[in-house]
């Protein structure tokens, strides 16, 4: 049993619905959608080149609204990427992720024709990167720099329309809920692994242990609009407080399960030089890891998001 999707999605005479929302107006950019549920093209932009006020602000109407913004034939030095990226926030190492040709602010996702999917941490199932930190990214800016000829796409789950979908019995309870996210063990879980299992990790950080645990509410809140997401997936998830891990692990099953369904989706087919952003607090994601003995190499930056605000913040503000 489901309940009636936001009351925004349905109203009459708004137009045609997209993310679930009406479709917004651009006169600067091109945008076509991807999906029904996330996910836009743009075209008119030269990411080279900074980018004018007007072009700037319908760039980042697409990015809330789409949730992944994807623009193709962006042959970009690092130092543009990183301009690129800075307008949606600050970048940020990640004391897990390989670095990039030197870049400490710069992540590499690379699989060698010749290596097993597991070499890079597309995890078993969606999930949202770096959750354990304190303020998880906000963003994801990545570009492709080689891609195999076939396969090798990645997939986005619009967190949004997973939370808005529930009956108002599961909103209320994941609505009070918080999850214990920790990416302490996964040196140590890594090491443990045949050598031809491992990860690519990165292999020494300045990160403290206590900055790779946090709790965070298992439903974001969008700090501007009020809009509720799924927060709540399996990387790097310990237990929601005040629950048994025997329970914990039995509700998270469920939630990744809705996560799946495919019409909460949209699917990013890489080319060279294809650059997306994606939201990291609102969607979740996925490498389809559905190609062998071809490279696939990808360059990305990270944007620090804000400390993840639950629905009780809401109702104290
Ligand atoms: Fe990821």
């Amino acid at each position: 049993m489901v309940s009636q999707p936001n009351p925004v999605t349905t109203e009459r005479g708004s137009g045609p619905i997209v993310a679930g929302l009406p479709m917004p107006e651009f006169h600067r950019i091109g945008v076509k959608p991807i999906s029904g549920a996330c996910g836009c093209e743009i075209s008119g932009v030269d990411l080279r080149r900074p980018l004018d006020d007007e072009t700037l602000a319908e760039v980042m109407k697409a990015f809330e609204h789409f949730l992944v913004i994807l623009f193709r034939d962006q042959d970009l030095t690092p130092e543009q990427h990183k301009h690129f990226s800075r307008y949606f926030g600050e970048i940020t190492e990640l004391p897990q992720a390989p670095i990039y040709d030197g870049h400490r602010d710069m992540q590499e996702v690379r699989r060698e024709a010749h290596e097993p999917e597991n070499v890079v941490p597309s995890f078993e199932h969606f999930h949202t990167d770096s959750p354990f930190l304190l303020q998880p990214p906000k963003c994801v800016v990545m570009r492709a720099l080689e891609v195999p000829q076939w396969g090798g796409d990645t997939a986005f789950s619009n967190a949004y329309l997973v939370y808005e979908h529930m009956s108002d019995g599961l909103k209320a309870l994941l609505d009070g809920l918080q999850v214990v996210y920790s990416g302490k063990d996964i040196w140590a879980k890594n090491a443990k692994l045949a050598p031809e299992k491992r990860l690519r990790l990165r292999e020494s950080h300045d990160f403290t242990e206590d900055e790779l645990e946090n709790i965070h509410p298992a439903v974001r809140v969008h700090p501007v609009t009020g809009r509720k997401a799924l927060f709540a997936t399996t990387a790097y998830f310990k237990r929601f407080v005040g629950w048994s891990e025997e329970e914990s692990r039995a509700l998270l099953a469920y939630l990744q399960s809705l996560a799946q369904h495919l019409h909460y989706h949209c699917r990013v087919k890489w080319k060279k030089d294809t650059l997306i952003v994606w939201d990291n607090r609102f969607t979740l994601h996925r490498g389809v890891h559905d190609f062998q003995y071809e490279r696939r190499h990808l360059v990305r930056t990270t944007v620090i998001g804000e400390r993840p605000l639950g629905p009780s913040d809401l109702m104290r503000s």
